[in-house]
């Protein structure tokens, strides 16, 4: 099975994203060629990164970095949800993505996106030069969702079937990414 965290981006009080990724989770836990491990940064709250030194030594010092590095270290593939805030993603995955370094290395990451006229896609564009930077394989398959408290209600995301397609076909990329990668890695960091 692969392992697959889905965080949850926005941290708000009042949170669309939290509705997005329940939907998201469910189908993914129910699908048997994974082990789901539902991330929610809110919950998470780490502090703004307070590391001293540059997280490429692995030098951790601070009793929730070492938490977060062994949760993510001892995951095989992504999905980061995250709304689009001023043409960008979320302050709170950025904060949680530059804690860690080598646990990211070439693990495969899907983006479902979401934001009011724009749909994310802003957001997405500003988070592919952070994997970039990570070492993070971006999956081709994604998700986008436009005006996405359209599809709210009580708490509850309903997807369209366009919307259920692509979470397929995400899910279906990450089942053949997340053991590539792990044969890749093994490979390389022995
Ligand atoms: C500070 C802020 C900035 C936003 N900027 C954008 C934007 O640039 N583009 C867009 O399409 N939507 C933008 N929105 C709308 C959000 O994407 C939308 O409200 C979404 O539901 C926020 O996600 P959340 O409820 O999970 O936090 C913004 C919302 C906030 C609060």
């Amino acid at each position: 099975m692969v392992k697959l965290m889905i965080v949850v981006g926005s941290v708000r009080p009042v949170r669309v994203g939290l509705p997005v990724a329940e939907w998201v989770r469910d189908v993914a836990a129910a699908d048997e060629r994974f082990e789901v491990d539902f991330c929610d940064l809110k919950e998470l709250d780490l502090p703004f990164m307070d590391e001293p030194k540059h997280p490429r030594f692995h030098d951790y010092s601070l009793p929730h970095t070492f938490a977060w590095s062994e949760r993510v270290a001892g995951t095989d593939a992504f999905i980061f949800i995250s709304p689009e805030y001023n043409y960008s993603y979320s302050p709170a995955l950025k904060n949680a993505i530059d804690y860690l370094f080598v646990e990211w290395h070439r693990k495969p990451v899907a983006f479902v996106a979401y934001g009011g006229a724009s749909s994310g896609s802003r957001g997405v564009a500003a988070m592919r030069p952070v994997m970039a930077a990570t070492g993070m394989v971006a999956a081709m398959a994604g998700i986008e969702l436009t005006f996405v408290g359209q599809h709210v209600a009580d708490g509850v995301f309903t997807p369209t079937d366009a919307h259920t397609a692509a979470l397929v076909n995400v899910l279906a990329e990450l089942a053949i990414l997340g053991p590539e990668l792990a044969t890749m890695r093994a490979k390389l960091y022995g």
